[in-house]
């Protein structure tokens, strides 16, 4: 059984709090207004102060600006808020990006899971929620398709990404095992929803098709993902925080299979924009084919199931970036990178 359960009212240190899933879990706890969170966010290109505004100001919620990789910085933040749990999403997370160049995954994914672990541990942080990927489970083959990763298949990553993923999840293992860590890892699908950067598949094909700019469609567009609205992902990982048993990990999917060839026309035919957008482009370096997530285990022990329907959930989506245009522009264009003096010039100090 969870030796630790971590109650409603809890001190959470949320990672990568300013990223695309860490802000919408953020938000979503926020709303429910139970626990304390204090957000930690490098603010790398991927981290976007404005994903979390509105909640400056609320006593139940703070910011710091630190990189996970600064140990005194955080072990000195886990004392002062006495922090009960965290939950740990910041990473690199772009595959393109590691394959141009891995250090930085390797820094951040795998080194900074190192930190944060040993400064659990050392400080007696009562469960550690480890936020990864399917990726790390590699590639399934295309032509059986009642085949789908299961917790016990076996980890073969492919990227630069997916294996500083993994190495991660490994070193979250060993510290459960060896120290006594309470741990849990989640292994979530392809997302998709609000705040996520326009680099990813979703919003770049919305927002170049809003720009009427080509839709690049890598090789044959038939790689096969299980896209999962983020509201289903957040929920699983508050379910896995609160109830998972330690040293588990749990799977989680959306029930939803498709070529990334069909999410595109979906979204052209959505906004009513014509096939001839579409331009297919040299293939990505060692592209898996396939993931799909067997959610049966999550299902079993923690009564979760995906919630969002696809269709409705990529309908609401694009409607939040046709109403947030300023926001993926701002981000296009660089300048959503003077939010954080904007808004923060001359009332932080130290390392924030
Ligand atoms: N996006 C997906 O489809 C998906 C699916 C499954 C799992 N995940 C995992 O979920 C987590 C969040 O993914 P995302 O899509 O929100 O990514 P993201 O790139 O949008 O956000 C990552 C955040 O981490 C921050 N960060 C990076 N390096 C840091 C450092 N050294 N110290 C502190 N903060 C740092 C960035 O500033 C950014 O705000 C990642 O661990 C990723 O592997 C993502």
């Amino acid at each position: 059984m969870s030796s630790n359960v971590i109650s409603p009212g809890a001190t959470l240190l949320v990672t990568g709090a300013a990223g695309f899933i860490g802000s919408n879990f953020v938000r979503m706890l926020h709303e429910r207004g139970e626990d304390r969170i204090v957000a930690l966010d490098k603010l790398t290109y991927a981290g976007n102060l404005e994903n979390l505004e509105g909640l400056d100001g609320s006593s139940r919620y703070t910011f710091v600006r630190m990189d996970i990789c600064d140990a005194d910085g955080v072990a000195a933040l886990i004392r002062e808020h006495r922090i009960d749990a965290i939950v740990h999403f910041a990473a690199e997370s772009h595959v393109d990006r590691s394959i141009l160049g891995a250090a930085e995954f390797i820094r951040t994914n795998v080194e900074g899971t190192r930190i944060l672990l040993d400064i659990a541990r050392g400080q007696g942080v009562r469960r550690f929620l480890q936020v990864s990927t399917d990726e790390v489970y590699g590639s399934l083959p295309e032509d059986r398709p009642e085949v789908k990763f299961t917790e016990q298949t076996p980890l073969q990553p492919n990227s630069p990404y997916s294996a500083s993923k993994a190495s991660a999840d490994l070193l979250v293992r060993a510290w459960n095992h060896t120290y006594g860590l309470d741990t849990v890892i989640t292994r979530c699908s392809n997302n998709y929803g609000p705040y996520q950067f326009p680099e990813k598949l979703i919003p770049l094909m919305i927002a170049n098709a809003l720009e009427d700019k080509p839709l690049p469609v890598y090789g044959d567009g038939q790689q096969r993902r299980d896209w999962i609205h983020v509201r289903d992902h957040c929920r699983a990982i508050d379910l896995a925080l609160r109830r998972g048993r330690s040293g588990e990990v749990y799977n989680v999917g959306g029930d939803n299979e498709l070529p990334n060839l069909t999410v595109i026309e979906d979204i052209l035919s959505i906004l009513g924009k014509p096939r001839t957008l579409i331009r297919y482009v040299e293939d990505r370096k060692g592209h898996d084919r396939r993931y799909s997530i067997d959610g049966s285990f999550i299902a079993a022990e923690l009564g979760y199931r995906p919630q969002v329907e696809w269709k409705t959930g990529l309908r609401e989506t694009i409607q939040w970036y046709v109403n947030n245009r300023g926001w993926w522009e701002r981000i296009r264009s660089g300048a959503y990178r003077d939010y954080y003096e904007k808004q923060y010039a001359g009332r932080l100090s130290g390392g924030q």
